[in-house]
């Protein structure tokens, strides 16, 4: 039995992890693809960088498949929930499209395009897709990135407006579920009250929208509690939404001291609270790490001198947070 079986058994659909297939480690990493593929751990699984802008249309009307088609060659054959990731982002945008000279006409053309070639060409392969992700500053503005600056906030609604569209060449796709993600968004606060407006606003239009996605990069010891999880997520589905936990990671703040935070017991705390949290709420599909080992963790690229925020260690053993999940299921 492993933590998949757990989330079932609590009433969740998938627990599932975000991978980086194909990646040179990753790749020929024997013992770590026994976990990765394990349906018993993981029902779910999200690339991690495969299906990004920047991997799948690096030039102007260039589609490359190849490595998501790889990343699906794992999942697929075993039976895993995809949720994929992501087709509007400020990040990861190859430099054609953050340094073209657009204008609102033809910058709507390339999202139209991107997101229709993208949508159609994995079809119901996807269980989900984060169709618009980080579109919201810490303060609850919309970031200034590309496509406010060129399209303005009507961006918003049109990339699911396009999403949606591109479902018409798909045999059953309007069972793919829809995704506004975003981090710091697992406190009731400016961004999560923010977060709620941007996909009633969408919802509201009468265009498709059916989830919020809560990417949950915690640090140990400022995890938000069990009941502040709870009742942040209920502002969502009571507002008609789905919710996930996308990309969930506890991170240390400083790896030379483990101590500081609470130490390797707070950790474990800080996913039970987050875990039990989603499993309290009845529309809370489903729980995702982000990477599941230290060995390949994105977090110490990231945030320099930070890090062992998941749930095996590098050598791929359990921490005591791989019990903390299991202790929430
Ligand atoms: C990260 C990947 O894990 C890294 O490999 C990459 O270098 C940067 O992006 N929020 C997201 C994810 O929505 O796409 C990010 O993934 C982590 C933060």
């Amino acid at each position: 039995k492993g933590l998949n079986d757990y989330a079932k058994k609590a009433g969740l659909l998938y627990f599932g992890t975000a991978a980086d297939i194909p990646s040179s480690g990753e790749n020929t990493d024997v013992a770590y693809q026994r976990i990765l593929n394990n349906t018993h751990e993981f029902g779910q699984v999200t690339p991690a960088n495969a299906m990004k802008w920047d991997a799948t249309e690096p030039q102007q009307g260039d589609f490359t498949f190849g490595a998501a088609e790889q990343f699906l060659g794992f999942p697929t054959s075993n039976h895993q929930l995809v949720r994929c990731h992501n087709l509007v982002w400020h990040s990861q945008l190859p430099s054609w499209v953050t340094s073209g000279t657009w204008t609102n006409a033809t910058l709507q053309a390339v999202l139209k395009s991107h997101i229709t070639t993208l949508v159609q060409h994995f079809g119901t392969r996807c269980y989900a897709w984060d169709v618009l992700n980080e579109a919201l500053n810490d303060n609850g503005t919309l970031r200034q990135d590309v496509w406010l600056n060129t399209i303005g906030p009507a961006y918003i609604p049109l990339v699911f407006q396009f999403a949606e569209e591109a479902l018409k060449g798909v045999k059953g796709g309007r069972r793919i579920k829809f995704y506004y993600n975003d981090y710091g968004i697992e406190n009731p606060g400016p961004k999560s009250a923010a977060a709620l407006e941007l996909v009633k606003g969408v919802k509201d239009r009468g265009i498709k929208i059916d989830g919020v996605g809560l990417q949950s990069h915690f640090i140990v010891g400022g995890t938000p509690s069990r009941e502040t999880q709870v009742q942040n997520l209920q502002s969502f589905t009571a507002a008609g939404f789905d919710v996930a936990l996308t990309e969930l990671d506890v991170r240390f703040s400083n790896v030379s001291d483990l101590s500081v935070g609470g130490g390797l017991e707070q950790q474990s705390q800080d996913y039970e609270n987050s875990v039990a949290a989603c499993v309290d709420v009845k529309r809370c599909v489903g729980v995702t790490v982000w990477d599941f080992d230290d060995k390949y963790s994105w977090i110490p690229g990231t945030f320099p001198g930070q890090g062992f925020g998941d749930i095996w260690w590098a050598n791929l053993t359990m921490k005591p947070a791989y019990d903390g999940v299991v202790a929430a299921l």
